[in-house]
């Protein structure tokens, strides 16, 4: 029996919308997937790859020494500018030039991304009670938050810098100040001109202590 030519097209226009909406929902399905599925997926690649830094920032981030800075914690997108940073010369240190040169661009969003989902820990340094307290002082005084947000937190590009190690941040206030240190768009520079040895000494009791 001959099935009319209406029906017959119909039908077969039914079939199609059927796969065209099984596709389309694949398809969302797969957009609300990937986001999360991309960065976990390089925090896997990153922790691999992160092992030949453990023995100065942690195998978690977590430094080491109070020389070396913690990564843990810190936002993906200033590790990741750091590393470009150091490779393309921007940034400039003797041990962490070389070692970000071999790094490709892959290399630093994996790296990037297992270290910023690091949890920081509690580092040993033991502030001074005085110091701390005319170091937030001197905070609020200087807007410190108006980029780092309160407490140091960080965000996007400015880094967390709460808990730091306190050497390390020592000798990045003194390395802005005597622009030792100029991949900062200046913003670090014009702010450490007006701190003295002893306003750095407060304000790094103070950030350390900050978790
Ligand atoms: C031998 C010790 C050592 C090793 C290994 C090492 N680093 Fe570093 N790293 C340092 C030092 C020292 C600094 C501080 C440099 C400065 O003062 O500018 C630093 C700074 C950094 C910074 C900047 C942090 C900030 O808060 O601005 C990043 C990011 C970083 N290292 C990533 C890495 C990665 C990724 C690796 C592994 C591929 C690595 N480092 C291996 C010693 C090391
Ligand atoms: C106008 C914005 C701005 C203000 C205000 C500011 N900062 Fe920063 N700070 C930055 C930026 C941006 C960077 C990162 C620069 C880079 O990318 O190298 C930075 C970096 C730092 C670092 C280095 C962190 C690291 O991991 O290497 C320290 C320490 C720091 N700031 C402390 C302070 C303190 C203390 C104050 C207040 C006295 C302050 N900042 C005020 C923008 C600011």
């Amino acid at each position: 029996m001959a099935v009319p030519l209406r029906d017959r097209l119909f039908y077969i226009y039914f079939l199609s919308m059927k796969t065209y909406l099984f596709t389309l929902s694949l398809a969302v399905f797969w957009s609300l997937l990937t986001p999360s599925f991309g960065v976990a997926q390089d925090i896997v690649a990153g922790k691999e790859k992160a092992a030949v830094c453990a023995s100065c920032h942690g195998a978690d981030g977590n430094a080491v020494l109070p020389i070396y800075p913690n990564l843990a914690g810190q936002s993906w997108r200033y590790l990741y500018i750091q590393l470009k940073d150091f490779k393309e010369g921007r940034r400039h240190n003797n041990t962490m030039s070389p070692l970000a040169a071999s790094l490709s661009r892959e290399d630093m969003i994996n790296i990037a991304n297992y270290f910023a989902a690091q949890p920081v820990k509690a580092n040993p340094y033991v502030p001074d009670e005085g110091k701390m307290k005319l170091g937030k002082a001197k905070a609020d005084e200087t807007l410190c938050s108006m980029c780092h947000l309160g407490e140091f937190k960080g965000q996007n590009e400015i880094p967390r810098v709460a808990g730091q190690q306190y050497d390390y941040v020592m000798e990045q206030l003194r390395n802005f100040k005597s622009r030792t240190r100029t991949n900062d768009a200046g913003n670090m520079t014009s702010v450490a001109q007006t701190l003295s040895e002893a306003d750095m000494d407060n304000l790094a009791n103070y950030i350390v202590s900050l978790r």
